[in-house]
């Protein structure tokens, strides 16, 4: 049997998600500075409708292209559990913790995928800055 060739890296075109969109600023920043011979799908969800028309809007003023640029009104964890071992970077921004999807997010990645996702650190400076009065309450 033959085997498949693999990829060389100037051959190969990134399926890229933002599963939790909002206005989509950031996949169609994405799109606007990659390469556009490097791309194959950008997914960009929110579950919100009024955010999936913002979207909308916002990739009409961008000129971006549909074939590339596909927009979903879904659950986040459902698309992504649709789309098994299909994307190769994942760019996850949730309200709070991350927790409740990282499952659907390995789910969806290819081997060797990059998944990235935003902490909230501001709730991690107040719980210091309470700790700090309450040290200095205890010293008094
Ligand atoms: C922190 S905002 C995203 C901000 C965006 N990444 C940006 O940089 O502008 C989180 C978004 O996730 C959406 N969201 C929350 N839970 C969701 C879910 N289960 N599935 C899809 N979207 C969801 C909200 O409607 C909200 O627009």
């Amino acid at each position: 049997m033959k085997r498949k060739r693999k990829k060389t890296f100037n051959e190969y075109k990134f399926n890229i998600i933002e599963p939790l969109s909002a206005t989509g600023s950031r996949c169609i920043r994405i799109y606007a500075e990659l390469p556009k011979e490097k791309m194959n799908n950008i997914y960009s969800n929110d579950m919100d409708q009024k955010a999936v028309e913002y979207i909308n809007i916002n990739i009409e003023k961008n000129n971006v292209d549909n074939n590339v640029f596909k927009v979903f009104n879904l659950d986040a964890a459902q698309l992504m559990y649709h789309n098994q071992k299909f994307f190769d970077v994942i760019d996850l921004d949730p309200y709070g913790t991350a927790i409740p999807f990282i499952d659907s997010c390995i789910n969806c990645s290819k081997n060797g995928a990059l998944l990235y996702y935003y902490l909230k650190l501001i709730k991690f400076i107040w719980i210091w800055y309470i700790n700090i009065i309450l040290i200095f309450l205890e010293s008094l």
